[in-house]
Order: C-alpha cells, then structure tokens, then sequence
C-alpha cells in the first residue's frame, strides 16, 4: 500500500464522539464536547479524557472531582457539535442545545437523559500533556439504556446508534454495519497457525 507522510499531527480515527458533562463548585452544570476520550484500564475500570486546560469543564472537573462521559447518538449531530464551538465560559450550552440534565447515582456531575449511555466517573489522576491535561477518572457507575437490551439481555449496538468522530478529516459518520464477533473470529486463524 502506498502512503503518504502526514508528519506529527493528530489525525486518527475513528473517535468516539461524547459530551462530557461537569458541575463547578457553584452548582453550575456545564457540558462539553471530547473525543479524545477511551476506556484504558478494566482493573480498576478507569476512563481516560484529554482537556484543554483553558477548556471550562477542566475548571469544574478539578473543583469537584468527578464527571460524566455521555455517548452521543447520531441523531444529536448538530448539538454536540455545537457544544464542540462554544464554551460553557459564554453561555448555558444545554439550554441552547436543548439537552436535559438528570442527577447522577454516584457523583455530583449530571448524566445527560438524551445519552443512550453514561459512564460516572470520580477523578482519580492528572497528566500533564503541553496545553492537555489527561484526566484518568475511575467509572463508578454505568447507566445504558433500556431499550438496546434484547431479550436474552444482550446489548444491542443499533440501539446506541453512537456518532463517529473521524479526527483529521473533521466528519461525523454513523457506525455502519457489523462485520464480526470480538474474540471469536480471529480464533478462525488458529487452526491454520498450527
Ligand atoms: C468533535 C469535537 C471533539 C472535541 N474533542 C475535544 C477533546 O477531546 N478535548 C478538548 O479539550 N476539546 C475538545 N473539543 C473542543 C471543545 O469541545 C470546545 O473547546 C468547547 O468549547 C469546550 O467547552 P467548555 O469551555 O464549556 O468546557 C472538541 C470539539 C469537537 C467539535
């Protein structure tokens, strides 16, 4: 395959696409729009975020502790872009995007009701990176929704119908189609190893 050199940048995709929802020590609610955002330990289950540190989420996280990934669903394209624009600094961004905070089970953070998924998490580490700070939050809590559960209670991706940051090319796709079961299609391979 033939390529070509894009030199140090940070085109990568795909990305989740997520709001990141956080309370200051004023009771005020904020949420903002993250990508750089990833699951990166399951013992203890710990989420990682990268925020600018002029970001005003990063201000609120550090006064109370705590914050809630939310995914987004590919019907709120637009909102969650907008949050992505605009700083909660200038106005309430869930007001305008019309986005209905609902209280948390384990943190003072809000989950956003119009997410299909919300992970809580409680602060646990801070990274310095340049202008970034990498957040690792400990998931205390997890709230998916009802209706992605089939009836033997697996989950159903469709359900969750997630927006797909595509980093680089600044897109937003949809998750397309399955193309195979995690941890079983590769074990297709064994046979022919040995
Ligand atoms: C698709 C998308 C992804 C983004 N991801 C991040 C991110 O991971 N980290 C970050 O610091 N800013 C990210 N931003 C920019 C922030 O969302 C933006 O600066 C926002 O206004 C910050 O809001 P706040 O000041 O209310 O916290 C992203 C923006 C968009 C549109």
């Amino acid at each position: 395959m033939q390529k070509r050199q894009l030199g140090p940048c940070v085109t990568f995709f795909p990305q989740p696409t997520t709001l990141v929802s956080s309370v200051g020590s004023d009771g005020q609610v904020n949420v903002m729009t993250a990508s750089w955002v990833g699951i990166v330990s399951k013992t203890p289950p710990t989420m990682a975020v990268s925020l600018h540190m002029n970001r005003r989420t990063y201000r609120q996280i550090r006064q109370t502790g705590c914050f809630v990934v939310n995914l987004v669903p590919a019907d709120l394209a637009v909102e969650a872009d907008y949050c992505g624009l605009k700083s909660g600094r200038d106005e309430d961004k869930l007001l305008v995007a019309g986005l209905t905070p609902v209280p948390a089970r384990r943190v003072a953070a809000p989950l956003l009701d119009e997410s299909p998924l919300n992970v809580e998490c409680v602060l646990r580490e801070e990274i310095e990176l340049g202008e970034y700070r990498l957040l690792l939050g400990e998931i205390v809590e997890i709230h998916a929704a009802e209706k992605a559960f089939t009836e033997s209670g697996s989950m159903d991706a469709r359900a969750f119908d997630p927006l797909v940051y595509l980093g680089g090319i600044r897109e937003y796709w949809d998750l397309g189609r399955k193309r195979a079961d995690a941890y079983a299609e590769g074990k297709k391979l064994f046979a022919k190893k040995s």
